[in-house]
Order: C-alpha cells, then structure tokens, then sequence
C-alpha cells in the first residue's frame, strides 16, 4: 500500500505509521509526506528519514484550503503513486478536488471518541465538560468536519488531576498504536468500494 501523508504539526503519527512499517507490522511504504506549513516538524521528520516532502502552497489563507491549492495537491499524490492518503494533524478542511481523486481512500485520526467533541483540542472540550472517558478514532474523510465513517477508535480514561495536556499525551500513546492498525484493516480490504 502506496501512502501519501498531509501533516501541519509535530508529526508523531507519521513516525508511528514509520515505525510500524519498520517493525514489519504494517506492509506499506509512505511516497510523499505535504505539508501547508514550512515549520512543521513533520517535514524534519519525513527529511530525516529520506521521504520526499513538500510545502503546500495555500495562497496566504490562514486556514482555508483553496481549491487551486487541493488540486494540485492530489495531482502530486497521484504523480507519486500514493493510494491511500492519510491526514496526520493536517488543520485545514480537505473538499471535493481531493475527496474526488482519492474516492474512500482518505483517513483522518481524531483525538476524541467521535461524534463527540468534532473541531479542535478535543481533549480539552473532553475535560472542560467533565466526561469520565474520552478517546481517539481513525475514520474516512467525507465533506464534513470530522465526520465520516469510522473504522477504529479506542477509550481513553480521564483521570482526577489530568490537565489537557496529560490527556492529550495519554491519548496519543494510543493514536500511535490505532493508526497504523487502522490503515491495515483498510489496506486488508483495498478491493471494497
Ligand atoms: C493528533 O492528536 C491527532 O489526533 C490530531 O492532531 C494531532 C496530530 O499529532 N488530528 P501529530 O502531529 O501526529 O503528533
């Protein structure tokens, strides 16, 4: 299974789905790490390893996708082969030009057991409303914002005294176990719609 990833931030899921590959537990290869920002560490880490990276151009939107900008960002995915493309911490809403090139091929992890808590800091929405567990999901994209159907998620404790980023630390640990495990399941059953 040929992987794209989009990432803006620190990247450890990306190291996760690596070290699965390493560890022989995950039979993929990642042919293109994308990202819309020049500092993220996940462009390092992805150097680091000798990935190919790249810098998606937004046109100076701070959070908007521009559609421009997702079109020629599946034609690099697609120039490279990738047929499974995973968003890693990827902040920007991902729409028709990209949903349309990877038709049910795009995966997006969570840092909540959704519906609940969709949108940012999830783990923070988790504590702030005194929930007894929260959780994280790996599901498709779809047009919406965290929705789509999901393939993998797992419970996550809230302990007294956690602070959100205890939390955030505890959930994950279990990301980088559910990740990799997920995109197996898909890559399993790659001949489904
Ligand atoms: C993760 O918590 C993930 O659930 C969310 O963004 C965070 C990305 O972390 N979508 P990292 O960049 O993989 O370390």
């Amino acid at each position: 299974m040929v992987l794209g990833i989009l990432g803006s931030g620190s990247g450890s899921n990306m190291q996760a789905i690596l070290d699965a590959i390493d560890a022989g537990e995950l039979a993929a290869r990642i042919a293109l790490v994308l990202s819309d920002n020049p500092d993220a560490f996940i462009l390092e880490r992805a150097c680091r390893r000798g990935l190919a990276t790249g810098l998606i151009d937004c046109r100076g939107f701070r959070t908007k996708f521009p559609e421009a900008a997702q079109v020629e960002t599946a034609a690099r995915l697609q120039a490279a082969g990738v047929e499974l493309l995973c968003l890693a911490g990827f902040l920007r809403l991902v729409k028709r030009p990209l949903l349309e090139a990877f038709p049910q091929r795009i995966l997006n992890i969570h840092p909540s057991l959704l519906p609940a808590y969709p949108g940012l800091e999830s783990w923070r929405q988790a504590l702030d409303t005194g929930a007894a567990e929260t959780g994280c999901t790996v599901h498709f994209v779809d047009e919406g914002m965290d929705t789509g159907p999901i393939i993998l998620q797992e419970c996550v404790p809230i302990l007294p005294g956690d602070t959100a980023d205890s939390l955030h630390a505890r959930i994950q640990v279990v990301e980088h176990r559910l990740y990799p495990a997920a995109i197996r399941l898909v890559a399993h059953n790659s001949h489904l719609p």
